[in-house]
């Protein structure tokens, strides 16, 4: 054999190459032999082409029947039209096909574990196990190219706008941001850590201060928190940090890139300006902080309706200071799969559960029948005000009405959200080719942490309070609204930024609001607040997760799928089996001991 490296990909060739002379590398996707000729698909990043080998050729045939799925190979022929029968149109390739003059086997493969191009339907753990496998299926390859599309067009964008990309340290200090941090012993200087970054928040104030006005990194993120759908022990930020900027430059440049990334990585154009939300609206009408605005189905005050019935759990309720709210589910989108059905007893108590989940002591409801007459469920107590309330909630015939109430305002909107959420899942209203982008505004600078009895920051305590309420941060912590912003996309928190704090001073109050005493601030953030008294310019910035971003493009909802080599739900690598126990030696070296009986060791 002359040559063994292709002169074509697999996705390459069409008519007009027909006569011609090709060398294609890739791994046999499937194998037909018919009586001593062979159909082969070989099949590489860029697709399969159908390979013919004939059986006039003793060498050829034996060496066609030896082929097995994922033996990478070498074949040499020459393109041939095929015969309009057997054209498929629905492969880019299936005009044509090789006809194999040589055929050579690089490398066997045993029988896979799966079937490649089946992995979806394949365990989870099985396919991490194997992932070399999995992510030659054309999905994975798709999604993986599609992440580098988004980062490349985000590189592309914030470079053309003047952004420095900036590398900051993966050995930090262990400085506290929300999550646990992960930690990695000294050996130069035993008993002492180094923390992996939770996100490069003070590296990139630094550079602020350092004067890169425009910074932005592609900036690798470690949490030791519990595993979900769309969150990874390590991940990937598009980390952005501006100075000389207030709220309204950071949501357009944000919307910019965004609006750069689709339009580069899909080809869609999203509008040039995002819908806005306050924190206080986005709870009060969507019940939660990630509103997916691909539907409608709006929470709506259900009070004053109270106020005139008989009906004591939701008076009591109001009278406590909470409220009471309701949802409509129009005819049209109920069952929609099946079309304008009823929703059973059965299913409105499975939304029920779903509100007690989120800690609503129930759930009523009614429905409007055919006449326009409220109905069963609670309809008894609001007869006199049937007009009104179908009014008042926009509810027609054969619509569901779905009432929470309690003496918490939060729990009750929150109830709620979660039923909405769980019917726009139920009811098919979340296409995820559409992208339904929110910014959600004016968030409370603090939580109260019930368990520990103490404030903490919302977002992280480098955020600036408004400025109306720096005067007085400390007389009623919980009304003092921030400078932050979370950018929401179809119901997942893509990014979260704030404009910072450049102030010592301020800086301090908030470590003390938080409860961190001024020796234990000094001693954990001292380098930041130094930082500060250096003529530190005012600044701000934002965080768009890769991962999500890539995931919910890719119309999927879990990041595992678009990131190559995941955890699983465990924090662990199935394939190289990490985290795994070190030598005896490694740990010496360290000063560290392992005590009692740690779970999870073999
Ligand atoms: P925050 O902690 O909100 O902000 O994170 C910003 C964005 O990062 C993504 N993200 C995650 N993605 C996958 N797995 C995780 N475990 C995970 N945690 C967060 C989300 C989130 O919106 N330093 C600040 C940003 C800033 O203020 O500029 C920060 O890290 O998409």
């Amino acid at each position: 054999m002359t040559n063994l490296l292709r002169t074509y990909t697999c996705g390459a060739l069409r008519g007009i190459d027909v006569g011609k002379a090709v060398v294609l590398n890739g791994w046999v996707n499937k194998v037909r032999n018919h009586g001593g000729i062979s159909f082969i698909d070989v099949r590489d990043r860029y697709g399969i082409t159908q390979v013919f080998a004939g059986d006039e050729d003793a060498a050829l045939k034996e060496t066609a029947a030896a082929l097995k799925n994922e033996f990478c190979v070498v074949v040499e022929g020459e393109v041939r039209a095929r015969p309009p029968a057997m054209v498929n149109n629905d492969m880019p390739t299936g005009a044509v096909e090789v006809v194999a003059k040589r055929l050579v086997i690089l490398s066997r493969s045993e029988t896979p574990p799966f079937q490649i191009d089946e992995a979806g339907n394949v365990r989870e753990e099985l396919r991490l196990k194997y992932r070399y496998l999995d992510l030659r299926s054309q999905a994975m390859q798709r999604r993986i190219k599609l992440r580098n599309d988004v980062t490349f067009a985000a590189r592309a964008f914030l470079e053309a706008e003047g952004f420095l990309e900036i590398e900051t340290p993966t050995f930090i200090k262990s400085t506290p941001e929300g999550a646990r941090d992960y930690l990695v012993p000294s050996r130069l200087y035993p008993g002492q850590f180094y923390a992996l970054p939770q996100s490069p928040q003070l590296y990139k104030q630094i550079l602020m201060v350092a004067g890169f006005d425009k910074y932005f990194q592609i900036a690798r993120c470690y949490r030791d928190e519990d595993a979900r759908g769309d969150r990874q022990p390590e991940f990937t930020q598009i980390d952005i940090e501006m100075s000389f900027v207030g709220r309204e430059q950071v949501l357009s440049l944000t919307e910019r890139l965004m609006g750069h990334i689709f339009e580069r990585a899909l080809g869609v154009t999203l509008p040039t300006q995002f819908t806005r939300l306050t924190y206080e609206e986005a709870l009060e009408t969507y019940g939660t902080d990630k509103p997916d605005l691909r539907f409608g189905m709006t929470l709506r005050d259900f009070a004053p309706f109270v106020r005139k019935a008989e009906f004591r759990a939701f008076k009591e309720a109001l009278d406590a200071g909470g409220a009471v709210k309701a949802l409509v589910v129009k005819k049209d989108v109920m069952n929609a799969p099946n079309g304008g059905k009823e929703y059973s007893r059965k299913q409105i108590e499975e939304l029920e559960a779903q509100a007690k989940i989120y800690k609503a002591a129930g759930m009523a409801w009614m429905k409007v029948n055919a006449a326009g007459i409220l109905e069963g469920g609670v309809s008894k107590f609001f007869v006199e005000q049937q007009t009104a309330i179908c009014a008042a909630l926009d509810a027609g015939p054969g619509d569901l009405v779905l009432i929470v109430g309690g003496a918490k305002r939060k729990v009750v909107n929150t109830a709620l959200g979660a039923v909405r959420t769980k019917l726009g899942h139920d009811l098919r209203l979340c296409d995820s080719a559409q992208f339904a982008f929110v910014w959600i505004i004016d968030f409370p600078l603090f939580e109260f942490n019930e368990e520990e009895g103490r404030w903490e920051a919302a977002h992280h305590m480098f955020s600036r309070p408004q400025e109306e309420f720096i005067a007085s941060l400390e007389k009623d912590p919980g009304a003092v609204k921030g400078d932050l912003y979370d950018l929401v996309l179809n119901g997942c928190e893509l990014a979260s930024g704030s404009i910072r704090i450049h102030e010592s001073d301020l800086q301090k109050r908030i470590f003390s609001i938080v409860g961190f005493d001024p020796e234990n601030a000094e001693k954990r953030f001292g380098f930041l607040t130094e930082a500060f008294k250096y003529g530190a310019p005012p600044h701000g910035g934002i965080a768009p997760g890769l991962d999500r971003l890539v995931m919910l493009m890719a119309g999927e909802t879990s990041i595992k799928e678009v990131i190559a080599f995941p955890k699983n739900s465990f924090a662990q690598s199935p394939m190289d089996e990490c985290p795994g126990e070190v030598d005896a030696k490694q740990l010496r070296e360290l000063h560290l001991a392992i005590t009692g009986n740690p779970t999870g060791s073999k």
